[in-house]
């Protein structure tokens, strides 16, 4: 089958480790079943694989790709929720040690087929696109349970949202904006500041720009180059919720403003089955849709990894399939 996958580990130069072409059918253990995928979204770990990180090397050749709509084996419109827990594993699923997503251990879904438990499908609603729902399971589930189960703070509340055009941050705007939160972000550009304007942001700075105040919670996917920013503008009691660090793992860490201002450091990883069912059940009530940035065929994965790499992003890339 025809797929986008990475060839070998490649941290100077990842999109040279891809390639689009011909991988074997996916083995499908018991339990387990075959969704045909009709759209796949990327998101930042396709690049971290590309790059060897979080991959041992005997891993490769790997197809890429955490989220995927698609069609069962009976034709039924379905989501694939990329976290894979343990067969014996009860409860959240995201705190089981040797829970993995899709593309880490088995194969992913930027193929024309992908296996999966059949624990991970979920009914599709008629009301959403096979395009919006090929960005819910990674970006917007990790903004969902972020905001709603990690953040602390409840609606009426503000964040700072670090970033405004990429997939996990234009996924915070839109959910908080829609649920009563005020929304702060910053960008990196006057066009990604703007643009953050239209899913509901209240208002964009630059990074690292002073605010027009403090905010209960501050969203992290940035790391290194915005953290002492999103510790200085948390409220004393604050929460600053961390789900990446694109920029780099190691941040100051300004214990002093930590304990002094008494602020809590949540980390967040995905989101549960039950969070993905939540959040499909937000979007159809709300009629709240995810930014879709562009739209390519499997074929021109290559162009859509080449975007998110150079950070030319205004929401989710979504590689559709026929
Ligand atoms: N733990 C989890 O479960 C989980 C789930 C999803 C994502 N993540 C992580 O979250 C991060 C974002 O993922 P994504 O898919 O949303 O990626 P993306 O679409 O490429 O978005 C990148 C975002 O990072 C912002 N950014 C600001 N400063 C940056 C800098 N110096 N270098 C690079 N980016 C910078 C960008 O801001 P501008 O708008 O100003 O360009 C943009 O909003 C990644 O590190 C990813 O691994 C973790």
């Amino acid at each position: 089958m025809l797929a986008a996958y990475a060839t070998a580990p490649n941290p100077s130069d990842p999109l040279a480790a891809l390639e689009v072409g011909e991988r074997p059918e996916p083995e499908v253990p018991d339990g387990w079943t075959t969704v045909s995928v009709r759209a796949a979204s990327i998101n930042y770990h396709d690049l971290w694989t590309l790059r060897g990180v979080g991959l041992a090397p005997d891993r490769y050749p790997m197809i890429l790709g955490n989220d995927a709509s698609g069609l069962d084996a009976d034709g039924r419109e379905v989501v694939v929720h990329s976290v894979i827990a343990s067969l014996d594993w009860t409860g959240d699923e995201t705190l089981d040690p040797k829970r993995t997503l899709l593309s880490e251990l088995h194969p992913g879904t930027f193929g024309e087929r992908v296996a999966v438990p059949a624990r991970n499908v979920l009914p599709k609603p008629a009301e959403l696109s096979h395009v919006d729902a090929a960005c819910l399971s990674t970006a917007w589930l990790t903004a969902y349970r972020m905001l709603f189960v990690k953040a602390g703070v409840r609606p009426g509340g503000s964040i700072l949202v670090q970033g405004a055009s990429g997939g996990v941050a234009t996924a915070l705007i839109a959910l908080g904006a829609a649920t009563g939160y005020r929304v702060w972000v910053t960008g990196r550009t006057e066009e990604k500041r703007r643009a953050a304007l239209a899913p509901g942001a209240h208002a964009g700075v630059e990074p690292g720009a002073r605010l027009p105040g403090r905010v209960d919670a501050v969203m992290e996917t940035v790391g290194e180059a915005t953290w002492a920013h999103s510790l200085k503008a948390l409220e004393p009691g604050g929460r600053l919720v961390v789900c990446g660090a694109t920029s780099g793992p190691n941040p100051p860490a300004d214990l002093s403003r930590v304990f002094f201002r008494q602020l809590s450091v949540v980390g967040s990883t995905m989101g549960t089955r039950a969070e993905l069912e939540a959040l499909i059940r937000l979007l159809v009530t709300t009629g709240l849709r995810p930014a879709v940035d562009t739209t390519l065929p499997l074929e021109r994965a290559a162009e859509g990894l080449a975007k998110m790499a150079a950070g030319d992003t205004a929401g989710k890339i979504v590689l559709t399939l026929d």
